[in-house]
């Protein structure tokens, strides 16, 4: 149970003491956020690791200055694909078929049924379905970080647009959509690097239907 005293001890850390992060840490957390489940498996989504100080200054305005940019180690950019197109789709089939060696028509049914999903939806839609994997690897990279014992804060608050046009995000048919700072916490100037953690009671955030309730 180690890992939920590591998910108390995590907090969205807004001061950051500049200390770097060991690249095998580094590596883990990376590594975390490429085996997070995506819906049917697309990884619709790149991830901008950004360590770079000069980058990140320049970035700082587009991120409403908000010091993590600059004081953690690094920060990684999610950035969902706008778009999901066939030549997407079989790259992915062609990746399945060369790791679990099987010949690619056997993945015919699979590529249709993608395809199929693709073009009932508007472009917003997938944009939207897109940018809701990215979150996942959020999610994963977050947890990886806490069990590593590395600080990290996840962040919505930036102009997008601003953002996209410094990583060149645009022609790439992507759009940053989540920052992940990634570092150590200053805990003498950070206020809330003791704060106890707010949540909603359990009793009042899970449902449960019982085993007993459902077959009477
Ligand atoms: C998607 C997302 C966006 C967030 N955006 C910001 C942000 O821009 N700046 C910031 O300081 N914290 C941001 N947070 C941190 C939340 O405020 C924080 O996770 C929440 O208050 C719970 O506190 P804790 O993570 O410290 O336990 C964000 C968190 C998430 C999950």
């Amino acid at each position: 149970m180690n890992y939920l005293q590591d998910f108390n001890w995590r907090y969205a850390t807004k001061r950051y003491n500049g200390q770097s992060v060991p690249a095998e840490k580094m590596k883990n957390i990376l590594e975390a956020i490429r085996l997070a489940p995506t819906s049917l498996g697309l990884q619709p989504f790149d991830v901008l690791v950004i360590e770079d100080p000069e980058l990140r200054n320049k970035l700082a305005p587009a991120i409403y200055n908000q010091p993590q940019v600059t004081e953690s180690a690094a920060i990684l950019v999610f950035a969902a694909w706008k778009n999901l197109t066939a030549e997407q789709v079989d790259r992915y089939m062609n990746n399945i078929a060369a790791t679990r060696n099987i010949p690619v028509a056997t993945l015919n049914d699979f590529r249709k049924m993608i395809l199929g999903s693709i073009s009932g939806k508007s472009p917003e839609e997938i944009y939207q379905w897109n940018a809701r994997q990215a979150y996942i690897g959020l999610g994963f990279a977050t947890a990886a970080a806490a069990i590593e014992k590395v600080d990290t804060t996840p962040m919505e608050g930036f102009n997008p647009a601003a953002v996209n046009e410094i990583l060149e995000l645009e022609h790439k048919g992507q759009t940053a959509v989540a920052i992940l700072a990634i570092g150590y916490r200053d805990e003498e100037k950070d206020m809330l690097a003791n704060a106890p953690k707010v949540r909603r009671p359990a009793d009042s955030f899970f449902t449960v239907f019982e085993s007993e309730t459902v077959t009477g």
